[in-house]
């Protein structure tokens, strides 16, 4: 049986970040006890169609999953190993933000089962963190990334870069004492504009200025440049990690795997016999939850995925990863070749070009490939 991973999401917020487009809301008062029961509910129906089946790794994910009361995690969390076999070393990692942590929520967290934290730092500039509408300090963020590497044996955090008038020079220096605080893994986002956010708004009227195409590659360089100096290496086009230390979860995505997604908004790509479901749940919060409590889960229909959309979301996750697909996991996730599934004249124009390594048993992008990928990603699948 294909091992699972799962997600849980945890859709609330202090306030809501300008830039960003998660399924996250703002609520005066949090409904924790109705949230908990529902996300319980949930994962049980889920679980009773997928049988017990290998867990390797537990995500809660938002939204502020360090908003969650640390009884609910762990009733989650228990809940999990019991509905399905949990591997030894299950990774399971929670999101925080700075703002809402204190050491005894932390340990609550710790003694829960959470054995990972993925701290939303996004700045170590004050001025840059206000802009963002982040609602902490960088001292804030400082003190929380300090409790978390004495609470939790792994650690990542998140940074922001590519940021409106943000300059190279400025860039390294931030990056470097970020990397004095790191543990053994980094998530660091170029800042997008996503549709619908205020940012965007901002920007289509000229009021946000982002780096052009130069200056963000020359910042992307520098990244991969000064994590490395650490020790921390690109495994996915915006992750880094040391050796070993790669986010097992976000793994199971890249790689195609199979993972159940619990909570508003969550999505997730199961197999049941020889179907791939594509799972979807309700996004707005309330209405998920009326969902769970009537039926058992807040779906609408799921629907089989085909071979040629497996091949597709297979290629288009795979080669963001540095190690790239394997051949032969995927004929048997999809049914078809490497060579099948993609534009033969691109294909060999973009290995020609340096941008792909194909060998006999994996398709995977260079570091300039990776620069480009959306552009040869947009090009190379069939
Ligand atoms: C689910 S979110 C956040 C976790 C947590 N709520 C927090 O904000 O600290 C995951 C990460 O996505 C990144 N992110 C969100 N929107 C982004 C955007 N428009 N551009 C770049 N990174 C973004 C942020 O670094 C954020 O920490
Ligand atoms: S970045 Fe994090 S805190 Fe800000 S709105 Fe998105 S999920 Fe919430």
């Amino acid at each position: 049986m294909e091992p699972l991973a799962l997600y849980i999401h945890w859709p609330f917020c202090l306030s809501k970040c300008p830039y960003c487009d998660f399924n996250s809301h703002v609520r005066e008062v949090l409904p924790q006890a109705r949230f908990r029961a529902a996300l319980l509910r949930e994962l049980e129906w889920e679980a009773e169609r997928l049988g017990r089946r290998p867990l390797r790794s537990i995500f809660f994910g938002g939204g502020t999953p360090s908003l969650m009361e640390p009884e609910t995690v762990g009733a989650l969390i228990a809940r999990a190993r019991a509905l399905f076999l949990p591997a030894d070393d299950i990774e399971i990692t929670l999101e925080a933000n700075p703002t809402s942590i204190e050491a005894g929520r932390f340990g609550g967290y710790r003694d829960a089962g959470v054995n990972r934290v993925s701290i939303g730092v996004q700045s170590l500039d004050e001025a840059d963190l206000a802009r963002l509408g982040r609602q902490h300090s960088a001292a804030q963020a400082v003190a929380a990334l300090e409790i978390g590497r004495r609470l939790f044996p792994r650690l990542s955090f998140d940074l922001i870069y590519a940021r409106p008038g943000q300059t190279l020079a400025a860039w390294r220096v931030e990056l470097a004492r970020a990397l004095d605080l790191a543990a053994d893994h980094l998530s660091l986002y170029q800042l997008t504009m996503e549709p619908g956010t205020a940012f965007e708004a901002l920007h289509r009227r000229g009021e946000i200025v982002l780096p052009d195409e130069e200056t963000a590659a020359a910042l992307y360089e520098a990244t991969a440049e000064e994590a490395g100096r650490f020790g921390l290496l690109p495994y996915e086009v915006s992750n880094y990690a040391k050796p070993g230390s790669e986010s097992r979860h976000n793994l199971a995505y890249w790689r195609y795997g199979d993972y159940a997604g619990i909570g508003p908004g969550a999505h997730g790509r199961v197999s049941l016999g020889d179907r791939l479901l594509a799972t979807r749940r309700h996004r707005a919060p309330e209405i998920w939850a009326e969902r769970v409590e009537a039926k058992g889960h807040g779906s609408g229909e799921d629907v089989a995925v085909t071979p040629q959309e497996r091949a597709r979301e297979m290629l288009l996750m795979g080669l963001r990863l540095s190690e790239g697909i394997s051949a032969a996991r995927f004929a048997a996730r999809t049914g078809m070749t490497l060579e099948k599934a993609t534009e033969p004249d691109i294909l060999a124009q973009a290995i020609e070009a340096g941008y792909l390594v194909h060998e006999r048993d994996s398709l995977r992008p260079t570091r300039e490939g990776r620069l480009r990928l959306d552009a040869l990603l947009g090009a190379l699948v069939c």
